[in-house]
């Protein structure tokens, strides 16, 4: 039999796909039933639309390039930015930012570690705060307005995903974001980053 399969290419080609789609199958059907993956942790709720407004900046400056949002469950990690990462806080990502390239630290629970002056400051300048720094500077997201008739649409596309906005929440977002600049939608981003799910037990928090 084994030789029968080694000397015919097309049987043996047809076998490794059946393999490996048996292989694939057993992996991600599974994830697509379990609650964890799909279901916001405890506390996790979809973003304001500042905090969404800011996402979007973060998403179009290409920051994932050189930080990841995803703190793995070593020790190394965990004392140095908080508790690991759990797949329920990022349910209301679209797409996720976990990336997979650090040049900076990781940002998945930078929320509330420094004021919000501290991150003015830094994203118009990085060297005023951080002298050894080599993240550019963005200093244009502090004169560009947020769009909140954009902002009122990314929510509505959102809800037909399955994010739980409400009417008033997707009516009051043009209000909401009124004369915020994308750097305030950004920091209000950071500031929120890791700091709603409340399932966290007790390892070094920020
Ligand atoms: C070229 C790589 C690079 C890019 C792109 C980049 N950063 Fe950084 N970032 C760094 C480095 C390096 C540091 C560490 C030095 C410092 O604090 O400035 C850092 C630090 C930070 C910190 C402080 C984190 C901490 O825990 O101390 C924040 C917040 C941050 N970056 C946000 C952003 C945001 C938001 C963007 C996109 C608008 C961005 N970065 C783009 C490299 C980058």
């Amino acid at each position: 039999m084994h030789e029968k399969i080694e000397k015919n290419i097309g049987l043996m080609a047809v076998l490794i796909v059946i393999a490996i789609s048996f292989g694939g199958l057993v992996e991600i059907v599974p994830l697509m039933f379990k609650g964890a993956i799909v279901q916001p942790a405890e506390g996790v709720k979809p973003y304001s639309a500042v905090r969404l407004a800011g996402y979007d900046v973060y998403v179009a400056e290409g920051c994932y390039n050189c930080h990841s949002q995803q703190i793995r469950p070593f020790r190394s990690e965990t004392e140095r930015y908080g508790h690991y990462s759990v797949a329920g806080e990022f349910v209301y990502d679209r797409p996720f930012q976990w990336g997979s390239k650090r040049t900076g630290p990781d940002l998945a629970r930078v929320g509330g570690r420094y004021s919000d002056d501290w991150h003015y400051l830094h994203m118009v300048d990085p060297r005023a705060v951080v002298p050894a720094s080599n993240m550019p500077a963005y200093p244009w997201l502090a004169e560009r307005m947020v769009d909140g008739s954009t902002v009122e649409r990314r929510m509505r596309a959102l809800k037909r995903l399955g994010h739980p906005y409400s009417e008033e929440d997707i009516e009051g977002a043009a209000e909401a974001v009124r004369g915020k600049t994308e750097l305030d939608a950004l920091v209000a981003y950071l500031q929120g980053l890791g700091t709603q799910w409340t399932g966290q037990n007790g390892l070094s928090q920020p």
